[in-house]
């Protein structure tokens, strides 16, 4: 079984099961070949956009075979299914992301989305809920000092605040330890910008308030 770091393991976990799944942007491949391996997909789209990128998942995957069909495709556009159940676009810009979603065919329908942007996570999400979908979870991973935002979406109206938008409505409740984590070094790091910027400020104010709900 192939082993994965922390964020693509927390990634996986957040997929979940599926029969039909694409793996958007897959590079490497590691993660479509663990979903397989591990009994979460029973078919998987891997897909790229680089000829270069696909060359080298195929050459992982030795196993599953038959299970892996392998696309070169700008996002969804060249994939011929009609309807995927999971689809997980990971360790690309929100921006990029955002307009990979805007471009699925109008006849393909994609149950749930998981998507880990590497940066521009709040410019995705206001982007996805513009184009009907809402965040069904929002999680933290942590690998050494750098922390990666997970988020699964599904179509249907968004009901949260723009604070839960932003930090995700579970995180506020719960306040898992990866996420209290992620606030601390997020505030040390505007902390250093605060003086100049009006929205480092309004950042250090937010998280903030998220904090002080810990000790109360
Ligand atoms: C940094 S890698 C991320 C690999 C893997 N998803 C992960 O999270 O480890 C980004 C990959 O996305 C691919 N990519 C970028 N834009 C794409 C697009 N529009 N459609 C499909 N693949 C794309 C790149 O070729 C590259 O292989």
């Amino acid at each position: 079984m192939i082993v994965l770091d922390k964020r693509l393991k927390e990634i996986a976990f957040a997929t979940g099961k599926g029969s039909v799944m694409a793996d958007i942007g897959s590079d490497h491949g590691f993660l479509s070949l663990f979903l397989l391996q591990n009994k979460q997909a029973e078919k998987i789209y891997v897909c790229d956009i680089s000829e270069k990128s696909l060359e080298k998942a195929q050459k992982l995957f030795s196993s599953c075979n038959e299970q892996a069909i392998f696309v070169i495709s700008d996002g969804f556009k060249q994939l011929s299914c009609k309807k995927i159940d999971v689809a997980i676009i990971a360790g690309m810009g929100g921006i990029e992301i955002g307009k990979i979603v805007t471009n699925i065919p109008k006849e393909m329908h994609v149950e749930k989305i998981v998507c880990q942007p590497m940066r521009n996570v709040l410019e995705l999400k206001h982007r996805m809920i513009e184009l009907g979908y809402k965040i069904c979870e929002d999680t933290y991973a942590q690998d050494k000092q750098r922390f990666y935002e997970i988020i699964t979406f599904k179509k249907g109206a968004n009901c949260l605040s723009e604070l839960e938008i932003e930090f995700g409505k579970e995180n506020i409740e719960i306040l898992p330890q990866s996420f209290v984590e992620f606030l601390k070094k997020e505030e040390k790091r505007f902390k250093k910008v605060a003086s100049g910027s009006e929205f480092a400020r309004i950042k250090i104010e937010k998280i903030r308030e998220i904090l002080r709900r810990k000790n109360e």
